[in-house]
């Protein structure tokens, strides 16, 4: 099943996907995480992907749909994937599906998150990361149990440079002109269901998990 969980940047994409990563027993891939990873190890990807992120703007598709591609096409995601940041525009979704279908394979369910403007600055404004398996808190919604750690791995907890406001108004910019458009791509296909992201982090799990297990 490959299920692809689509959202403004705050939605809860991250968040989520743990979760529904653990009830399907699917694996988790975060585009965003992924650069990141690469950028931590300095490598000519995370480097490349570097400018783009501090801007607030899109990597590049010739770098990004390679990334991504690659990494669905590991054996570990052969019972499919749950994507998270990808596709992110339609160029990116036209090479995804014609890159399962190549392998006889096809995208299941969108599921788009909904969150409103200013829920979504809230929420990037008091982020914080696991350095280390990059898990998100929230210093009001999830806080940590001890300040600076991640309850997980006890990873130390950081806040992303593109939380920055100025950068956050810049990705939102770039979501509403780019990625919104996939709203339409996949209603057309008829694979999107729109799941209101507001609320406890588990009451929006249980309605994004009754959607892909009623998805017919
Ligand atoms: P990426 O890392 O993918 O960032 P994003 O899409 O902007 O999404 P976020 O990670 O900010 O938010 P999220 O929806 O995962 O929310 P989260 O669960 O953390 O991308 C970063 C950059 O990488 C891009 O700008 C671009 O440069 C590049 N990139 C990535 N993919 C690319 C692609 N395909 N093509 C080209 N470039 C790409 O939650 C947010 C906060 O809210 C957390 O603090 C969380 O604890 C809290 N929260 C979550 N749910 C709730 C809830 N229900 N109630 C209250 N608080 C909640």
């Amino acid at each position: 099943m490959y299920i692809i969980l689509l959202g403004a940047p705050g939605a809860g994409k991250g968040t989520q996907a743990v979760t529904l990563a653990r009830e399907l027993k699917l694996v988790h891939v975060a585009t965003g995480d992924l650069f990141r990873q690469a950028l931590e190890q300095q490598t000519e990807l995370g480097l490349q992907a570097k400018e783009y992120m501090e801007k607030g703007v899109l990597v590049p598709d010739e770098i990004t749909i390679q990334m991504v591609l690659e990494r669905i096409l590991m054996p570990d995601c052969d019972g499919g994937a749950i994507l998270d940041g990808f596709p992110r525009n339609v160029n990116q979704a036209r090479a995804l599906d014609e890159r399962l279908a190549r392998q006889s394979r096809a995208i299941d369910r969108v599921i788009y998150i909904k969150v409103a403007r200013e829920e979504l600055i809230s929420r990037l404004g008091g982020r914080w990361i696991c350095r280390q398996c990059q898990a998100p808190y929230h210093e009001v919604n999830s806080p940590p149990k001890v300040a600076g750690k991640c309850d997980r791995c006890g990873g130390e907890l950081y806040q992303r440079p593109d939380d920055m406001p100025e950068t956050v108004e810049k990705r939102l910019e770039v979501y509403f002109e780019e990625t919104a458009l996939l709203i339409d791509y996949y209603t057309r296909a008829g694979k999107l269901v729109e799941v209101a992201g507001e609320g406890d982090v588990a009451e929006v799990s249980a309605r994004i998990v009754a959607a892909v297990r009623h998805a017919g």
